[in-house]
């Protein structure tokens, strides 16, 4: 049995936890958040690192290896807390590889914070995978605190992804752990007009590779 860490600003890391749960029952998961100071998406990166930092210092005291459950950390700051952090670390990024990859009108849209879409790490995303690709990136910058205050409203969704289907797009990448909670939603507004696309699996599967590696 290991134990696996979990963080993110808020409830959007639950989501994450609540999926390795599922994959890996065996396993001891312990889920942190801080949620006295998220919204994170609109943070600069020194205040991420140190709201962050301190918690997942705590944190690997206990942990065999920690999920940065939390796009806006990881395409901010991921590189700071690996060398300060002495705990393998498993890291979560938009989705554009693999969105790219499956679109067919070749327009995408990734949902995410505002500093996960002017972070660096998101625009080398974009250049590396998304070449002759069309992102489109709504504004989602109210989201994940109306998620995390079960605020968000149907016709917000739906307003927002309205534009992003009219604008053709055919893959909508949830680049935010918070609107895992609203994935049902989201995929029912869009119907068949296009795939709805997030990472609980592919950490799952990175978990269990490094969970061999600590065995
Ligand atoms: N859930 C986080 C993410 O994946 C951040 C949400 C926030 O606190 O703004 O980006």
């Amino acid at each position: 049995m290991n134990t696996i860490g979990v963080f993110d600003s808020g409830i959007g890391g639950k989501s994450v936890a609540l999926a390795i749960q599922k994959a890996l029952p065996k396993n001891k998961i312990i889920f942190r958040n801080d949620q006295e100071h998220m919204p994170y998406g609109n943070k600069t990166n020194d205040q991420l690192l140190s709201l962050s930092l301190p918690i997942l210092k705590d944190m690997q005291q206990q942990c065999d290896v920690i999920v940065i459950a939390c796009n806006t950390i990881t395409t901010t700051i991921i590189s700071i807390l690996r060398q300060e952090l002495d705990v393998p670390l498993i890291a979560i990024e938009p989705m554009v590889k693999p969105a790219a990859k499956l679109t067919k009108t070749g327009i995408i849209a990734v949902c995410a914070t505002p500093a996960t879409l002017s972070s660096p790490r998101y625009k080398v995303l974009k250049e590396e995978y998304a070449k002759g690709v069309k992102v489109i990136e709504p504004d989602c910058s109210d989201w994940a605190y109306l998620i995390e205050k079960n605020q968000i409203s149907a016709s917000e969704i739906r307003e927002t992804l309205s534009s992003v289907l009219k604008e053709g797009a055919d893959v909508i990448v949830l680049g935010c752990t918070h609107y895992h909670w609203i994935e049902k939603e989201i995929e029912n507004e869009v119907g068949d007009k296009a795939l709805v696309i997030q990472p609980e699996a592919a950490i799952v599967n990175r978990l269990k590779q490094v969970l061999k590696q600590l065995a």
